[in-house]
């Protein structure tokens, strides 16, 4: 039956359209089965096969570059389009208030992936919107220091200057370890920056530069002993790490779901901690921006629903998998990748080792050779796509491995780099 026959039906039945809305999560009939097999405590190449057929790529490609947008899987993919066709079929009826319940579903499962309450969630639409919401919400004063480190991306930076800097506030810009070796020797650049006028720390949970994972957990005990708030980029690891909010301490954190959460375009997460929620104030202002809860952050009257509810599919996908497991499979490509690499000569790694301070985004420099040329060479011979890192001195091969990414996908990466070194 076609939806605008089964929603005349309903509506004569009286349950006004209700019997429309699809399976929240992902199109069931159509995927479930691909969806169930994900719930595994198999391991084995065979089972990574199968998810990486849940993320077709265009003929030739191989894809080394999540770190830029992730892809979303084939039942993901298939729910938006659901969404959309449902909102496109009865426009009015979706868009203001139809599909709450459906949001607020989202909003948990955003929390449970967290390990936080809903409570503290809002549904946004990228990092760079959620760097905005923080940096734009304080009233702060001159003389009062921010701290940047000095890899931190635009979207974390360019908000404190423009919103801020003309108020006459300082920003701080420590110089992070390219390959730092372990957590203290981060935690102590921190704590060299710090002074009586630090009001905010603003870093990255991962860095897009070369990789690296910063001590959230640690730098937080450290800010909050001194009364200083801590806000968080976590574009590049919600999704890929098994993440616990509470246990990191964090004031806010924000996320762009398209990377490594694979969701559709245009939707991020962001997380206020309830002690923290009232500094903040909507970034747009319109009806909703009394509401006393965080749902006041996310009013912007016609917005990206099939999108945010695409999100749900994206976290029922990641659900299936198991976000530990996600993790754990994260390591274990990475050490792979690296053991092709490591001791070689002909080559630089450029992102710490441990599972502690790097995961799935690594920094090769092919010695000798302009990373620009040995970008392209790779995509024009091998197809394969990466992204080029100059800053920093790098000029390294920037590789994502998402989980799509199997043990055969690095043997092919390995060899087309080998060759072109
Ligand atoms: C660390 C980091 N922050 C923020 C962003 C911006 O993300 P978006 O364009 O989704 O806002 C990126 C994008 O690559 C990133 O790597």
């Amino acid at each position: 039956m076609n939806s605008r026959r089964r929603f005349l039906k309903s509506a004569i039945t009286g349950i006004a359209g209700s019997a429309l809305l699809p399976q929240l999560g992902y199109a069931k009939s159509e995927h479930s089965e691909a969806m169930e097999s994900l719930i595994s405590k198999d391991n084995s190449e065979a089972y990574w096969e199968m998810v990486k057929n849940q993320f077709p790529f265009a003929d030739g490609l191989h894809y080394f570059n999540n770190g830029s947008l992730g892809p979303s899987p084939i039942a993901v993919r298939a729910a938006t389009n659901e969404y959309r066709k449902i909102l496109d079929e009865f426009p009015s009826k979706y868009m203001w208030g139809g599909w709450n319940n459906e949001k607020e579903t989202v909003r948990k499962q955003v929390a449970a992936l967290l390990k936080t309450s809903e409570e503290e969630i809002a549904i946004i639409h990228n990092t760079t919107e959620g760097m905005n919401l923080i940096a734009r919400s304080f009233e702060l004063k001159p003389g009062d220091e921010i701290i940047l480190a000095d890899h931190e991306h635009t979207s974390g930076t360019i908000p404190w200057q423009v919103w801020q800097e003309t108020k006459g506030i300082k920003l701080v810009k420590p110089i992070l370890p390219i390959v730092p070796v372990s957590v203290d020797e981060i935690v102590s650049v921190y704590k060299k920056a710090i002074t009586p006028k630090t009001k905010i720390i603003s870093m990255c949970h991962i860095v897009n530069t070369n990789g690296m994972t910063l001590p959230v957990k640690e730098v937080s005990e450290l800010a909050h002993s001194k009364g200083i708030l801590v806000a968080v980029d976590g574009a590049q690891a919600a999704g890929m790490l098994d993440i616990d909010l509470h246990d990191m301490q964090c004031d806010f954190y924000t996320a762009s779901s398209h990377k490594w959460l694979f969701s559709p375009k245009g939707v991020g997460i962001f997380y206020a901690r309830k002690e923290s929620q009232h500094y903040l104030k909507p970034l747009i202002v319109c009806n909703g921006h009394t509401d006393k809860t965080i749902r006041r952050l996310e009013n912007y009257n016609t917005r990206n629903l099939p999108e945010v509810l695409g999100l749900g599919a994206a976290l029922d996908f990641n659900q299936h998998v198991g976000s530990r497991k996600i993790e754990l499979r994260t390591m274990e490509l990475k050490n792979y990748f690296r053991s092709k690499f490591e001791g070689n000569p002909k080559y630089k790694l450029k992102t710490p080792a441990s599972d502690q301070l790097s995961g799935a985004i690594q920094t090769l420099e092919v010695v000798g050779k302009d990373v620009n040329e040995v970008k392209e060479k790779l995509f024009d011979q091998y197809g394969i796509d990466t992204r080029p890192m100059s800053s920093f001195g790098l000029n390294s091969l920037r590789i994502s491995l998402g989980i799509y990414n199997t043990k055969k996908d690095i043997d092919y990466l390995a060899k087309a780099i080998s060759s072109i070194a």
